[in-house]
């Protein structure tokens, strides 16, 4: 079998492999770049790269510089395909999508709210836009939206299904059964929704499937029910290039099943962790302190919050996973050894040539 290549609007990528965004600091340049250089499409998050203790103005010039210094870091390392993650949640969302358009990224993924008017700040046709949608009726609703108000569509679609890591597009009973809401129900809907814009638009619509995307069987799997690519993170966690500690990765190979859990996250969505001191004790405390000038998420509630997700989340990325929350997908506990990222595209792709 030939492996297929991945064309999102503009930009074509040699392997149906996108490394999703993962943050906060998860995936910066280094991993997004090696992913890149194996061509596939390596994705920087643009998520919590600020001061949380300074103040608004210093958080946000801060992050904006932490952003440019990534995309440089990772020109520097790839001429392959480079996409910036982005929360529709965060503050300083438009802002860091300005700056990433001027640093020349030319693919935008947008999850965690509605990209309603994602269209309205991007004018360059060839910047690719691609929003992570859960479900057809969120997809069609994008589409729908920009058809009317911007007579575009979007460049590709990623669907994330309920194995996925971090924060979750499904309510806390929806992922009590996830095998009511696997990537295999929900892409023929998506897929079927999609139609009407790509005859309007003439042109196909790529559906990349994520979440609990686990080997190369995995992608061959979602590539014969119509998919276009796949978008995996956890994976790429355990790889050589990661950006995270030693630590963070750790206690993904330390992780068994059943310490892999769905927590109520301060940014109000479910979302996937292990179990660990930090939780552990987080039930016995109730609520830590928190300080918290500039208010980096439209959506948390400062007074009601048990905890900092954006410290928790910068805890683990330097180390101290005791005081710091694990993001993973639903197969982190499979993972048992750090390779290169080099290993893992080729491993994957020699799975899915078999497959
Ligand atoms: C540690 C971690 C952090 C993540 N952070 C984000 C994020 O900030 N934004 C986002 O859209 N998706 C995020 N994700 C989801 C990934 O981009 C990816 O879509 C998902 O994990 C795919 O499922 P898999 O981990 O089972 O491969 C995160 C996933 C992990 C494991």
């Amino acid at each position: 079998m030939e492996i297929p290549k991945l064309q999102i609007g503009s930009l074509t990528a040699d392997i149906p492999i996108i490394q999703g965004g993962m943050g906060v600091r998860v995936s910066l340049s280094a991993l997004a770049s090696a992913v890149a250089n194996e061509g596939g499409i390596g994705t920087i998050s643009s998520i919590g790269l600020g001061d949380i203790e300074a103040s608004k103005k210093e958080y946000e010039r801060i992050s904006r510089e932490a952003l440019m210094t990534e995309i440089h870091k990772a020109k520097s390392k790839t001429d392959g395909h480079l996409a910036i993650n982005f929360m529709g949640v965060l503050s300083n969302v438009n802002d860091l999508i300005q700056t990433s358009i001027e640093e020349g990224i030319k693919m935008i993924v947008f999850g965690a709210g509605l990209p309603t008017k994602l269209p309205a700040l991007v004018h360059d046709p060839s910047v690719n836009l691609v929003p992570i949608v859960s479900s057809a009726r969120v997809a069609e609703l994008i589409l729908r939206v920009w058809n009317k108000r911007y007579e575009r569509t979007a460049d590709g679609l990623i669907l994330e299904g309920p194995l996925a890591g971090g924060h979750l597009g499904f309510s806390e009973e929806q992922l009590e059964h996830p095998e009511e809401y696997s990537l295999e129900k929900l892409l023929p809907e998506v897929l079927e929704v999609i139609k009407t814009y790509e005859d309007k638009y003439g042109r196909k619509i790529p559906v990349i499937t994520g979440g609990g995307i686990y080997d190369g069987k995995d992608i061959a799997r979602m590539l014969s029910l119509g998919a276009s690519g796949v978008q995996m993170g956890t994976r790429f966690v355990c790889t050589k290039e990661c950006d995270v500690s030693n630590e963070f990765k750790q206690a993904y190979l330390d992780a068994k099943e059943e310490d892999i859990v769905i927590i109520k996250s301060p940014v109000g969505m479910p979302a996937r962790a292990i179990q660990n001191r930090f939780l552990n004790d987080l039930e016995v405390k109730g609520k830590l302190k928190i300080k918290c000038p500039y208010r980096c998420l439209t959506v948390c509630k400062v007074d009601k919050a048990r905890y900092c997700i954006a410290l928790a989340l910068i805890n683990s990325y330097l180390g101290d996973v005791d005081h710091g929350l694990i993001f993973c997908g639903q197969n982190a506990y499979r993972i048992d050894k750090i390779i290169t990222v080099k290993e893992l595209i080729q491993e994957l792709l020699s799975e899915l040539k078999e497959a």
